[in-house]
């Protein structure tokens, strides 16, 4: 595919939304002015591919596997006075496995995080959509 051909994703507008929207305010909130967040699009035969990239604060190796649970902020977001619930993560995680794709996570402490979104590329009308995501999502 060339750069500028249109890269399709199947999923709920309002919870991709959601999903990129998480990441960004996440990468924004833990990156000190001067830094950048870059976001990043690209297409497999199957899969969309969404990159949020950050040159923040980074995560620890023992901490990147306890990001995504719910809940759960490293101690040092929790003294700050800015930032949420801890569920923001957990959420995504959620919305990406409604839509049949994943999300994961790289980081290093003190060069950023690169958080990775993998969502079923659109290719027909035939594919099924979003699986019905039910009442109890928050
Ligand atoms: N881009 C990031 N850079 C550094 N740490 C992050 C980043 N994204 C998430 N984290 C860490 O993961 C924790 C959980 O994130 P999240 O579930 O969105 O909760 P919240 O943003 O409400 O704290 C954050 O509190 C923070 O410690
Ligand atoms: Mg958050």
């Amino acid at each position: 595919m060339t750069d500028n051909e249109a890269i399709l994703v199947m999923a709920d507008p309002v919870r991709a939304r959601q999903m990129v929207g998480n990441l960004v305010s996440n990468a924004i909130r833990h990156t000190p002015a001067g830094g950048s967040v870059t976001l990043s699009a690209r297409a497999d035969p199957e899969t969309v591919v969404i990159d949020v990239a950050d040159t923040g604060t980074g995560i620890s190796a023992d901490e990147l596997p306890h990001v995504f649970d719910r809940f759960w902020r490293a101690e040092k977001s929790r003294d700050r006075q800015s930032g949420g619930s801890g569920l923001g993560l957990a959420i995504v995680r959620r919305l990406t496995e409604a839509h049949r794709g994943t999300v994961t996570a790289v980081s290093a402490p003190n060069v950023g995080s690169t958080f990775t979104l993998r969502l079923p590329r659109h290719s027909s009308s035939t594919e099924p959509g979003p699986r019905d995501l039910g009442p109890d999502l928050p």
